[in-house]
């Protein structure tokens, strides 16, 4: 009884704090706007980037310093380091009448100026304690480089490879990337986002940004609302759900209506139906785009986006220079200004911006904090353990440290392509190249380089790719006196590892390709290579799956190390070297070709399923139903065996629970992690469910030798899903359940709910 009646103290004691501090920032905000003229509360909803830094669209802000003088503008984006942004803090604390500190957001997407993987290579990883902890260094850096605003975790579901900005989320499954979008909203976020190491997160690009049609950037998207529900809107979800201070909304339409402009997705859903309190910014420009999406003029759409929910503009200025005159015409109204102002007004607060203007302002902490040793050590590990073994046949990883090797290919010393896409703080320059992180694994004369062919030889995508800086040299040597270099080499060599792939720029935003094979100069390479005989190891930087089937053929050992960051190279040998055994499982599938997409694992059956020897029967004449390499998939340089599974129980009731679990044991030669998946199946519902989808997983550690018992629990709202009136229900009936290593090597049992 005395222990209940503390409980009860304590928890209403928190309660009244939390009320108390919303208290005191409501009243401190209404305060302040009580001085505040239209002018200066439609100014907080601007937000500028003065172009001096990387730009990340086509229109630079103008007139950005005399804006900040005149109280125009509410935050800055594109610039960083404590000099330029105390500069801009300055002109807003001394200069302009209300001093209103600023905001300072930035794409601080994988690490900040210690670059990590890119994100689908973090999410290879599986690891959420791992992904948590490089969004907690990236917040780290950039709070000590001036800024207070990521504008991540970019969390659209993405199942069109065509697509380039595939590379900046998570991959194609709804679970897996709600895992991710919560460990990345922690680790910038942390506990309190007003300490000076923590950033407001901007979760993105809300919503279903990653189903473009035909994979073309900005390109319509049409989606039922049952797919929506069930399977794009789950990760944005869970980012509200952890916390997340703001959201940024999409360049597509949703529901014939584009995303920055519509009231159902920034108001109904977002905010009645999730409960989101923080504050929403438009993509870059996407207000005025609406213009060419043919709903209106800047006035109108302006307007538009206002009315939705939009609170701040991005560089566009459609707000700043049309809905003063709106409201005098009756389109907008005071109490929509107001309630934008405030919201962003909030966020400064919370970012403790109020009670001290220049507290993410310090010279020394940067000085200290960024490009740090342990900061690259962290980046290397996550890289390792990135990275997706895709074969290994005739034992040709681990490396020997022994033997002699050809290290080929145009990526195998290129500092320029390590980073990836979406590095706006990363220096190319101060990332390892493999060569040089191969050295320390090898006496030298046990490595000789060539450079074998160009990335690519056509100078039209080499000029694409080469927008933010070199990204593809051609060499004045022809094709063949390339090739014929390395295959000397290679001839006289125990060992050929060639890096090949992608350059960083051919994948990100802007950045479709119609076709997601290897480039011709690179795949010659690999077929002259291949005919010396001699052990071909290919490593494979992409931003994206890629249509690799002759390249997985010709290969002995094929490792996938995505873009992985400024410690590329060292962590790429870690792995060849077998100091770090891989672990990574693939967060999208791999198709055999470009026709086959989207190509995903959790499809929804037909009624025709595949049946070779059934001409009427879903299939293709050319290629196999089934991508290349599954979602799940990754091997290690030990093997795993996985034991019958068992199910606690035959029947569950709604309130009950089962437990599945399943002996896997390291029945190989090396210590190594596993990644245990757990899908399920409801057999027959409502609504036509998916074959399997992903409900769970588990990273663990064996040592050779060792066995471990995994379980999972089942629980009914793990059997939820939203049914054809967006009710998020079970229903009872037979589910099958599946265990394994990927998304295809399953065994499967079956329960009933009841
Ligand atoms: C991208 C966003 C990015 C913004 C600011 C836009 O082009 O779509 O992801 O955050 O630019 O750089």
């Amino acid at each position: 009884m005395k222990k209940c009646l503390l409980l009860i103290l304590i928890c209403s004691s928190t309660v009244s704090f939390a009320q108390y501090t919303d208290a005191k920032m409501n009243s401190f905000i209404s305060g302040l706007m009580a001085k505040m003229t239209l002018d200066e509360k439609i100014g907080q909803l601007n937000l500028v980037t003065p172009g001096w830094g990387i730009p990340t669209g086509s229109v630079v802000s103008k007139g950005v310093e005399d804006n900040i003088r005149k109280g125009n503008v509410g935050g800055l984006f594109g610039i960083y380091t404590p000099e330029r942004i105390r500069k801009a803090q300055d002109l807003a604390m001394k200069e302009s009448r209300l001093k209103i500190p600023l905001m300072f957001g930035s794409d601080v997407i994988h690490g900040h100026k210690t670059t990590f993987p890119i994100p689908l290579g973090m999410a290879s990883s599986w690891d959420m304690k791992l992904i948590e902890q490089a969004a907690r260094v990236a917040a780290t850096e950039a709070s000590a480089d001036g800024l207070n605003w990521a504008f991540s975790p970019m969390v659209d579901i993405a199942r069109d490879p065509r697509w380039g900005r595939v590379a900046e989320g998570s991959g194609e499954d709804p679970y897996l990337g709600s895992q991710i979008a919560v460990a990345m909203v922690r680790g910038y976020q942390g506990t309190d986002l007003s300490k000076d190491n923590t950033l407001l997160a901007c979760v993105k690009h809300f919503a279903l940004y990653g189903a473009s049609e035909a994979g073309r950037d900005y390109n319509t998207v049409d989606m039922s609302r049952v797919r929506m529900y069930n399977e794009y809107l789950p990760p944005y979800k869970a980012a509200v759900d952890a916390g997340v201070g703001s959201v940024m909304s999409s360049f597509n339409v949703v529901d014939g209506v584009p995303a920055t402009g519509n009231r159902w997705l920034l108001t109904d859903l977002l905010r009645r139906q999730w409960g989101f309190k923080g504050m929403v910014v438009s993509d870059y420009t996407s207000v005025n785009e609406m213009i060419n999406h043919g709903m209106g003029d800047l006035q109108a759409v302006s307007a538009l986006a206002l009315k939705a929910g939009m609170d701040m503009d991005m560089v566009g200025e459609g707000f700043l220079t049309t809905l003063k005159k709106s409201l005098q015409e009756k389109k907008v109204t005071q109490q929509e200004i107001d309630l934008a102002c405030r919201r962003i007004l909030e966020a400064k607060y919370r970012l403790g911006l109020f009670e001290d203007p220049y507290r993410y302002i310090n010279d020394e902490r940067a000085a200290k904090t960024i490009l740090t040793p342990e900061h690259r050590q962290a980046s290397r590990a996550t890289a390792a353990r990135s990275m997706v073994l895709l074969k290994n046949s005739r034992q040709a990883l681990p490396l020997q440290r022994g033997g002699a090797i050809a290290l080929v290919g145009p990526l195998a010393n290129d500092k320029n392509n390590m980073l990836g896409t979406w590095a706006v703080a990363g220096d190319p320059q101060m990332s390892v190249p493999v060569l040089e992180g191969m050295k320390q694994y090898l006496a030298t004369g046990n490595i000789r380089y060539a450079k074998g062919a160009n990335i690519t030889n056509d100078t039209n995508l080499a000029k694409k790719a080469n927008v933010f800086g070199t990204r593809v040299e051609i060499d004045p040597r022809t094709p063949d006196d390339m090739i014929s270099e390395a295959v000397t080499l290679a001839q006289s060599s125990d060992v050929v590892v060639a890096v090949v792939g992608e350059a960083s720029e051919m994948s990100g935003e802007a950045a479709s390709r119609s076709d997601i094979t290897l480039p011709d100069s690179q795949r010659k390479l690999l077929e002259a290579l291949k005919k010396t005989g001699k052990p071909l190891v290919v490593v494979l930087m992409t931003g994206r799956p890629l249509a690799i089937p002759r390249e997985l053929e010709i290969a002995d050992a094929l490792l996938l190390a995505w873009f992985a960051g400024t410690e590329a190279g060292n962590a790429i040998s870690d792995v060849l070297f077998g100091v770090v055994n891989p672990s990574g499982k693939l967060p999208m599938s791999f198709p055999y070709n470009v026709g086959q997409v989207p190509v995903y694992y959790s499809q929804q059956p037909t009624g025709r399923p595949m049946d070779p020897n059934n001409k009427f029967s879903t299939k293709y004449l050319d290629v196999p139903n089934e991508p290349l390499l599954p979602f799940g998939y990754g091997l290690s340089y030990t093997t795993f065996s996985y034991g019958k599974p068992r199910i606690s129980g035959a029947r569950m009731n709604k309130a009950g629970r089962l437990t599945v679990s399943v002996t896997v044991s390291n029945a190989g030669a090396y210590d190594g992690e596993e990644v245990v998946q757990l899908y399920l199946r409801d057999k027959v519902r409502s609504i036509s469910p998916p074959v399997k989808e992903l409900k769970g997983f588990q990273k663990v550690m064996l040592k050779k030798g060792e066995s471990r018992e995994v379980v999972f629990e089942i629980t009914e709202p793990m059997l939820r899903f939203y049914n054809s009136d967006l009710k998020f229900v079970s229903e009872p009936g037979d589910f099958d359940v599946m265990v394994g290593g990927n998304s295809k090597d399953l065994q499967q049992m079956s329960f009933t709910l009841q």
